[in-house]
């Protein structure tokens, strides 16, 4: 059998609008207005969590940066923006992937995207990275503390943003429909044993929205809070900024901040 993928001819003058859509109808984040082109819009590309971070980092310039889960690019952008480099974005999704190779073109944003799996990548190079930006995907995590446990030996500052487990997701399965108590589990890792509560990725109309982000496993293990810190402070990150708790997100509680080894590796 012959492979194949979907095709389409531009027969316009070239510009970075054609390229842009490529994609039109499918992106979510709304591109810098300064560049004049028109994708989604979610102001994603004006990100507050990236000048936070810069300031609390004293500057993300010259540093290296190993992105997770870039999505559309729009927190690379922002990282090469503000001098970061070299910057290494690792992304999963074939659609997402290549958005960002648009957004890298188009914007000119001085960063190298690879397509594979993130933890893979973590477990597999002989890199080493100033700062790991691990925003949105710890959530999406079958085993959540070896991503981790994988960031920690690559890295020695964090950022994370993410979802967290909490009773009041328990205590409200109608509006939080899609955990399944029945199959949370006790899970350990390097002496540290906590519970990881089942969140069903699974799509009621048996299909991806075309423009997805999350990961690409039918259910992932979501943490609480507390066993999220106690692990980062194990794992030598052990100097903790937190950007924020927030009890109100829609899909779950979540957790943001910045984390770093006192002795820098
Ligand atoms: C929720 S989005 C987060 C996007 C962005 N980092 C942010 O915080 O706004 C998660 C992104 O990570 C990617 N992703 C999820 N699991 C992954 C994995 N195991 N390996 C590589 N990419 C993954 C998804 O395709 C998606 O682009």
């Amino acid at each position: 059998m012959r492979a194949s993928l979907p095709s389409s001819f531009s027969s316009d003058i070239p510009s970075s609008q054609a390229a842009v859509d490529i994609f039109k109808g499918l992106w979510k984040s709304a591109f810098p207005p300064q560049s004049g082109l028109v994708a989604g819009t979610v102001p994603n590309f004006e990100d507050a969590r990236v000048p936070w971070a810069d300031r609390v980092l004293g500057g993300l310039r010259g540093r290296s940066i190993l992105e997770l889960g870039p999505f559309e690019g729009y927190n690379t952008f922002q990282f090469s923006q503000l001098g970061a480099t070299p910057i290494t974005a690792v992304e999963g999704n074939s659609t997402n992937y290549l958005k960002c190779l648009v957004a890298k073109e188009t914007l000119g944003v001085n960063a190298s995207f690879l397509h594979g799996d993130i933890r893979l990548y973590l477990e597999h190079t002989e890199r080493r990275f100033d700062i790991c930006w691990a925003s949105g995907v710890l959530y999406h995590q079958i085993d959540p503390l070896a991503l981790l446990s994988a960031i920690a030996r690559v890295c020695p500052r964090v950022f994370i943003w993410t979802h967290f487990f909490d009773e009041r997701i328990s205590s409200n399965p109608e509006r939080y429909p899609n955990f399944v108590p029945q199959q949370d589990v006790e899970k350990e890792l390097d002496g540290y044993r906590c519970m990881h509560y089942c969140r069903s990725y699974l799509f009621r109309k048996g299909q991806r929205p075309a423009s997805f982000s999350g990961g690409h496993d039918t259910f992932a293990y979501w943490l609480r809070k507390d066993d999220i810190l106690a692990y980062i402070d194990k794992l030598g990150f052990s100097e903790v900024t937190i950007r924020g708790v927030s009890m109100d997100h829609p899909a779950g509680p979540t957790l943001s901040l910045l984390a770093s080894k006192p002795d820098g590796v």
